[in-house]
C-alpha cells in the first residue's frame, strides 16, 4: 500500500510517500519521496515558535512539499485531476482559514494528475492547535479528492517508531523484547513511556514544567546563542570536556534527581541558569563552562529517572526518541550508562534525519494505527489535540 504522510504539528512541513508492504510490526516501508521545509530561520529571528507564524508558513509550504514528495516518488504527472464543483467548494470551505493554502491546492489539481494513495497518515496531536489543522484540514481536502481514509497520528507514536526504523540497513522497524521504555525527549515533551506491547502504551513519567528541549532552546536563549539551542550548547559543551573546564560559577542543579516518581522539571535549571548569567558578559570561556555544566545536569537526570525505570520495569528495550536524542553527549552517556549496568537491554536511537520531527515517522505511525483509519462520512470528525497524550 501507498501511504502520503503529513506532519504540521511544529515548525517543520513535511511531506512523506511510503510504500509499504506488509502487515505492521513486520512490514517493510520503502521512502519513495520525502519532503521537509524547516521555518527554523523565521523562527530563530524571534528565538522561539509563534503559533501564528507557523500556520502561515505551514500554509504556504504543504503544496510545495506535495509537488516535491510526489516528484521525488516519480508520480507527479501534469495533467488534470478531475475535480466535481461540490469537492471545490469543499476544499474551499475546509481550507477557508488557512491563508491561500485552498487557492494553491486548486491549482495544483488543475495542472497535475493526483496518483493512487491507499491512506493519508496526518499528526493531529500533539503540538501547537493552529499549526496542527493547517495539515488535518490539507489532509481532508486531499481525501476528497482521492478518496482515501485518512488516519490521526499521534505524534509521540511516531517519535518512538521513529526510533526504531532502521532505514540504513532494512527497512524495517526493529522486532523489539518487550517490556520497553521510551524516553521521549523534544522541544514539547520530555516523558517516560512503559509499553508491554506494541501500540500500547502506558505514562509513567513527565515533565511538570519546560521540557527538555525548551529548556535547551530558552539557556541558549540568555547566553546568546541562535536557536535551535540544543545543537548550539552541544558543540560549545563538547569544547568545555576537551578543555576539562569546570562549571562556570555554581555548579548547577539537578533537579528532582532524587524524587520517588519518573517526573522531571528543568524550570528551575534554566532559572539557576538566568541568575548566573544575569548582568554578565559572558567570555567564550564562560559559554564553554555553562553550556557543559547545563548538558551534565540534564543528562544526570535523564539517565537516574530512565535507570529508574528500566530497574523497576525490568525492561529488555529502551528506545530514545525526539529532537533532543539527536544529541551525540546525551546518546552517548546514556548508552554507556546501560551497557555498564543494562547490559541485556538493548538501546535504540533514531537514525540520521529522523531524531527531529519529520513525515516518516507520522507514515509508520499511521500503518501501526490503520484500524483507527476514518473513511469519508468520519473524517469530519479528525480534529487537532494540542495536548493529545499517549
Ligand atoms: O522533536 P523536535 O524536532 O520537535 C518537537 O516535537 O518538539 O525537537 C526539537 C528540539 C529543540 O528544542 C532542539 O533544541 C532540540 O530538539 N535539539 C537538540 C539537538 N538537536 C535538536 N537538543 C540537544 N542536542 C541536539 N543535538
Ligand atoms: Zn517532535
Amino acid at each position: 500500500m501507498r501511504i502520503l504522510s503529513i506532519e504540521t504539528s511544529c515548525d517543520e512541513t513535511a511531506i512523506s510517500i511510503v510504500n509499504v508492504v506488509g502487515d505492521f510490526p513486520n512490514a517493510t516501508y520503502e521512502i519513495a519521496g520525502n519532503a521537509l521545509h524547516s521555518q527554523i530561520d523565521i523562527h530563530a529571528e524571534f528565538g522561539g515558535v509563534f503559533p501564528k507564524v507557523a500556520k502561515r508558513e505551514h500554509a504556504l509550504a504543504l503544496v510545495p512539499m506535495l509537488i516535491s514528495a510526489l516528484t521525488e516518488a516519480e508520480l507527479l504527472e501534469e495533467g488534470l485531476t478531475f475535480v466535481r464543483d461540490e469537492e471545490a467548494e469543499k476544499i474551499r470551505v475546509l481550507l477557508e482559514r488557512e491563508d491561500g493554502l485552498a487557492a494553491f491546492l486548486l491549482d495544483f489539481l488543475e495542472k497535475n494528475n493526483l496518483p493512487e494513495i491507499d491512506l493519508i497518515a496526518v499528526t493531529s496531536g500533539p503540538g501547537l492547535e493552529p499549526a496542527l489543522w493547517v495539515g488535518i484540514s490539507f489532509a481532508k481536502a486531499l481525501a476528497a479528492v482521492l478518496k482515501c481514509p485518512v488516519v490521526p497520528v499521534n505524534h509521540m507514536e511516531g517519535h518512538i517508531l521513529a526510533s526504531l526504523y532502521n532505514v540504513v540497513e532494512d527497512d524495517r522497524v526493529a522486532q523489539i523484547i518487550f517490556p520497553a521504555v521510551a524516553l521521549l525527549i523534544s522541544g514539547g515533551h520530555t516523558e517516560l513511556i512503559l509499553m508491554s506491547d506494541w501500540i500500547k502504551y502506558e505514562k509513567i513519567g513527565q515533565t511538570r514544567d519546560d521540557a527538555i528541549g525548551e529548556a535547551f532552546d530558552k539557556v541558549a536563549r540568555l547566553m546568546g546563542l541562535p536557536y535551535p539551542g540544543g545543537p548550539e550548547i552541544g558543540k560549545l559543551a563538547a569544547i568545555a570536556r576537551t578543555r576539562n573546564l569546570p562549571p562556570y560559577k555554581d555548579r548547577l542543579p539537578r533537579p528532582m534527581i532524587t524524587t520517588d516518581d519518573f517526573d522531571f522539571s528543568f524550570s528551575g535549571l534554566k532559572t539557576a541558569v538566568r541568575y548566573s548569567v544575569e548582568g554578565e558578559t559572558l567570555t567564550d570561556d564562560n559559554k564553554q563552562a555553562l553550556a557543559r555544566d547545563f548538558e551534565d545536569a540534564v543528562t544526570d537526570v535523564l539517565i537516574k529517572k530512565t535507570h529508574k525505570a528500566a530497574e523497576k520495569y525490568g525492561i529488555e528495550s529502551l528506545i530514545v526518541g525526539g529532537g533532543v536524542s539527536a544529541s551525540v553527549f546525551i546518546r552517548h552517556s546514556l548508552t554507556t550508562h546501560f551497557l555498564a549496568h543494562f547490559p541485556d537491554c538493548e538501546v535504540y536511537f533514531p537514525n540520521p534525519g529522523l531524531s527531529t520531527d519529520n513525515s516518516i515517522m507520522i507514515a509508520l505511525a499511521g500503518h501501526a494505527q490503520m484500524t483507527t483509519a476514518r473513511t469519508a462520512g468520519a473524517i469530519p470528525l479528525i480534529r487537532a489535540e494540542g495536548n493529545r497524550s499517549l
